[in-house]
This record gives C-alpha cells, structure tokens and sequence, in this order.
C-alpha cells in the first residue's frame, strides 16, 4: 500500500528518511534530490506544477531536512546507496530522476551504476567535474568558518551566491526560505557534507554511457555550476538537451520556476507521450 502526503518517513539503511509523496499512483514517477545544504521543501514548486500527471517523491538527504544523519562520514557514493535503498523500499523499479547541484552529483552517480534503475534524467544547476585544488581548499575554509563563527554567518555568506543579482530585489521569500533550510541543517552535518563534496569524483569521462534523455538546465547567472560546464555535460551526453534559464542564478528552479516548470513540462511530455513505462523512450527516435 502506497502513503501519499508530506514529511512521510521510511527507514532503510538503519536511518530514518523523510520524504514527500504526491500525485497518482500509475503515473511515471520523478524523484527530486535537493541541493546542499537545502532540503525537500525546495522542490515545492515543481510538485505543485506536476502533480496532476507524474508521482513525484522529494526526500530529505540524509542529515538534511528532516532526515537522520547517521554516524558514518558521507560520501557521494553513500547518498547515492540511500537513493536506491529508498527506490527498493517504496518498490520502485524505474524513475525520472531530477536532482539540483549536489542532487545531480548524485543522480548522475545514480545513473552511471544503476543505468537500468533510471528512464530520463533531469540535471539543474550542476557539474560532472570533481573539486579544484582551490575548491577543496574553500570547503576546508568554510568547515572551519562554521566551527568558529556558527551557521548563521555560513548562512549569510552562502545566500549571496546562490542567487542571480536581481533576484535580491525580487525574491525575497525565497531567499528567506533557503536561508532557513541552511539554518535547520546541523553544523556537523554542513562540515560532513563539505568533505564529501570535496572528496567527490568526476563524472564526465563517463558521461558518454548515459542513454537515456536527459535535460540539462542552468541559471544563466549560475555563478557555482555556471552555463560553460552545463555545456560540457551537454556535449557528453549523447541524448541531452540544454536550457539556460533567465533570470536565474544556481537556484533556477526557485529564481523563475515558470520557465524551469516550462522546460521540465516539455521535456516530460517528450519522453513519456508513447507509453508509461520508458522501455523505448520517444526521445530515442528522434
Ligand atoms: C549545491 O548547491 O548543492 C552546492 O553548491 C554544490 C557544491 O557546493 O558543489
């Protein structure tokens, strides 16, 4: 029997994930992973927009939202284990999957070792590359930050680049909404998370075994995952389609979530007009 509704809870993985669950039962379902240090809540939009055709299942990373930590130190490869042990439990063989940033480190991790587990993919706001010298040296910088000065300095810092510059000016809301997710998020999980995602391999030598459809979207102003490394998935990904979003800077679902909800729309519809199941997505024909 399925649960529907919001701040449902699972345990696998001797952890206890929180998730959301919307839409009908045999529509073909997309699975949303958040950012860092974001959680669930951020995909409100989208589900809102989709709910009447597609079951859409957001959760909360593990130590993020309203999910357990655990005592392990992260890793890519762990969410990525979450991921599939959350699939197996809610008895889902094959998905949509959708993730923003870390989310799409994840997914596209996911999708790499699981490629039969996964019909499209959706990648916002993110990278197939690992960290630069000099990235890995800001993640160490910003674990002592938090130590020394707290989250709500991290927090501070964090919001003002995430968001396009005229976003300041017009989004004020959901500015505020994603400073509280980084607020909620514990400072142990913040300095875990930041050495996983130091520690993260690339992805983009294997780019080339994705075969699925898959759209790629970016914030034209996406100062984190800028538009020229969406370009280099693009170009890796043998089924992918690029859309840069205006007005948007690394949160384009949030910044201007029509055109985000536009572009997904079309995609959807592209790939699951045939049939339901994704064995032979329509894209594939083109
Ligand atoms: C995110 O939004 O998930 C982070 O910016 C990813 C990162 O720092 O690499």
């Amino acid at each position: 029997m399925r649960n529907s509704g919001e701040n449902l809870q699972l345990t696998v993985n001797n952890l206890t994930f929180s998730y959301n669950d919307a839409g009908p039962s045999d529509a073909p379902t997309i699975i949303f992973i958040h950012g860092f240090p974001f959680n669930k809540s951020m995909w409100a939009g989208q589900v809102d927009a989709l709910k009447d055709r597609y079951r859409l299942i957001a959760y909360d990373v593990r130590g993020h939202g309203d999910s357990d930590a655990g005592q392990e130190d992260f890793a890519i490869e762990l969410f990525v284990n979450d991921l599939l042990s959350l699939m197996d439990a809610l008895k889902l063989d094959r998905v949509i999957l959708c993730g923003l940033s870390m989310g799409g480190y994840i997914a596209l991790n996911a999708v790499l070792h699981y490629p039969k587990r996964f019909g499209a993919l959706i990648l916002s706001d993110t990278q197939c590359t690992a960290d630069t010298a000099e990235a890995k040296e800001k993640r160490m910088k910003a674990i002592e930050s938090i130590r020394e000065n707290g989250v709500e300095k991290y927090a501070e810092e964090s919001v003002k680049n995430l968001f396009a510059p005229e976003s300041f000016a017009t989004k004020e809301k959901e500015i505020a909404a994603i400073k509280s997710m980084i607020l909620k998020t514990p400072e142990q999980v913040l300095s875990k998370t930041l050495l996983a995602l130091s520690k993260r391999k690339e992805t983009c030598s294997n780019l080339y075994k994705i075969k699925i459809p898959t759209l790629i979207l970016v914030g034209e102003a996406d100062k984190i995952t800028p538009p020229a490394a969406a370009r280099v998935m693009h170009e890796k990904i043998q089924h992918s389609v690029l859309s840069t979003i205006a007005h948007a800077g690394h949160l384009s679902n949030l910044e201007h979530p029509t055109e985000f909800n536009d572009q997904l729309q079309a995609f959807l519809h592209r790939c699951t007009e045939k049939s339901f199941s994704f064995q032979k997505p329509v894209w594939m024909d083109r």
